[in-house]
């Protein structure tokens, strides 16, 4: 039998601007998801891409008097950039303006077009253009964007519709059968809402933007963007000419978004499958979002800091474990820098980085730097052994729903109680004893072996961290991961040679205000 099969994706993002810190946060939480899936041996395909059409594009690329397609292939380079300098694993990355895409985009339109779940009709009603979305007269909120609160544009234009009202009965049994469709529930509720309130056609092509898709039936009029972004789901898995990857991987198992576009996936990319009738993905989570400094992230006020720029200074396995640790996943966040330095200096380097400095201290001191064999006789480190076994069943619960934070805090009790274990053990009072050799040989072993546990549950998260204990502790000579992950005690051979190299996460000095690294 093959490997069972996992699909996870981010939202494709607008390329009207350089990627910023939210946009790091939903990729990292779908890498990490994607390497602990592959991990405990999921064939997993993890997708990702660029949203390249409409008319907020379309004005990016004029006030940079540039032409679209010049202009994306600049902002695209730097998403791609950035993907590798944070370690994102992803199997495929879609860009819109792709023929794969806009081939098969159009044939999904014209199918749905056929089955007469497409009509011609007159649009009368506002626009916004940041969010690319329509509003009615009743739905804005003191005459401006109900979602981002900007000004909206009024528009009159001929528009083909998508008959959304005929899918509504289905959507509300989908969601009345699948109670975890929608993750978190708090937002599962407010949808629920707003679905209860009405649920219109909605328009799905522009007459007045020309940097889009054309609709095939009549080219003066370009595909919605959100329905040309919506497709990217199915048209990177090959619908519908390459059935055997699409088979392979859809349904989705788990689209990963930011709040403000839950709407769009929770309701209308149902509905469009539902009259393609393909299955609909099995999960939807919609995350919080980030402020900075107690601010919203805008251009305009200066505060959308380059994830670059920050790992850089402060390093990419750091700024993960921070970016995933500091807030509970769905909740809203808030970025500083103190909290980031605090928690390099006190979860990183403090608790992490001396825990294994100190270890193989003693390994060197005590064996010569060869691990001994442990003896079975003494009971020394089995509250560890015990509590590895625990962790490692907490983390799949926590990890199935992505409850990032909490399996770092699982993970940093583990390294808490290991450190526990040293201060309590005293092996330096053992190594002063000798007929407690017994017992020091199975202190040292079991706490490098607890370490190993840390490095492997640490992986998905801070990869090169995890690598570079393996290292350390004389398993990953290569700088690849040591290839067996497993996370039954024991892993680690005695004679393993160790190579201590420096601590982990050296202090980070508090900068002055106003040479923060970043911003
Ligand atoms: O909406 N905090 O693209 P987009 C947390 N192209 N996450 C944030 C964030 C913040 N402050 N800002 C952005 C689009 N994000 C469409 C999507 S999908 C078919 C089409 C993240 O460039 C979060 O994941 O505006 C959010 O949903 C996404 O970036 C929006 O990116």
């Amino acid at each position: 039998m093959g490997k069972p099969v996992f699909c996870i994706s981010t939202p494709i993002y607008y390329v009207n601007d350089v990627p910023h810190i939210g946009h790091s946060y939903t990729t990292i939480a779908a890498d990490v998801l994607a390497r602990y899936k592959r991990m405990v041996g999921y064939d997993v395909f993890f997708l990702t891409g660029t949203d390249e059409h409409g008319q907020k594009i379309q004005r990016a690329a004029r006030a940079n008097n540039e032409e679209p397609s010049v202009f994306i292939n600049r902002v695209v380079s730097g998403f791609k950039r950035l993907w590798e300098k944070l370690c994102i694993s992803n199997d495929d990355f879609i860009r819109t303006s792709e023929d794969r895409h806009v081939n098969r985009v159009q044939k999904v339109f014209q199918k749905i077009y056929e089955k007469g779940d497409i009509y011609l009709g007159m649009y009368e009603g506002w626009y916004c253009i940041p969010c690319e979305s329509f509003w009615l007269d009743s739905q804005l909120v003191n005459n401006n964007c109900p979602d981002c609160s900007r000004p909206v544009e009024k528009l009159k234009e001929e528009n083909y519709f998508f008959r959304l009202s005929k899918y509504r009965d289905r959507i509300i049994e989908h969601f009345e059968k699948h109670s975890d469709f929608i993750r978190p529930i708090s937002r599962r509720n407010e949808l629920w809402k707003r679905i209860m309130s009405g649920m219109d056609d909605i328009s799905v092509s522009r007459a007045a933007v020309e940097w889009g898709i054309p609709v095939p039936m009549n080219t003066k009029h370009t595909i919605y963007v959100w329905i040309d972004a919506l497709l990217n789901y199915i048209t990177a898995l090959g619908y519908d000419d390459e059935p055997e990857r699409f088979n392979k991987y859809w349904p989705a198992n788990v689209h990963i978004i930011g709040k403000e576009i839950l709407w769009f996936h929770g309701v209308i990319w149902p509905a469009i499958l539902m009259s393609l009738e393909i299955e609909v993905p099995h999960q939807i989570h919609a995350h919080g979002w980030w402020t900075i400094e107690g601010q919203k992230i805008s251009k305009s006020l200066g505060n959308a800091i380059d994830p670059i720029a920050i790992t850089d200074t402060y390093g990419v396995d750091a700024y993960r474990y921070f970016i995933l640790r500091e807030v509970p996943f769905g909740l809203d966040g808030n970025f500083s820098y103190t909290a980031l330095i605090n928690r390099i200096n006190s979860d990183l380097g403090n608790d992490l980085g001396n825990l294994l400095h100190r270890t193989l201290t003693m390994v060197e001191k005590y064996f010569d730097g060869v691990l001994p064999v442990y003896c079975s006789e003494s009971r020394l480190g089995q509250e560890l052994i015990d509590h590895a076994t625990l962790l490692k069943d907490k983390i799949e619960i926590e990890m199935r729903e992505l409850q990032f934070s909490r399996c770092l805090e699982a993970i940093w009790e583990f390294v808490a109680m290991t450190n526990k274990f040293v201060e309590d053990s005293k092996p330096w009072v053992l190594a002063k004893d000798k007929t407690r050799s017994a017992d020091l040989r199975t202190v040292i072993y079991n706490l490098t072996e607890a370490i190993r546990t840390i490095s492997v549950y640490i992986y998905p998260f801070m990869p090169n961290t995890a690598v570079e204990v393996q290292k350390q502790l004389g398993l990953s000579a290569s700088g690849e991961p040591y290839p067996d992950l497993k996370t039954e005690w024991g892993g680690i051979k005695h004679s393993t040679r160790v190579n201590k190299g420096k601590p982990l996460f050296p202090r980070v000095e508090m900068p002055e205000a106003g040479k923060l690294g970043g911003a």
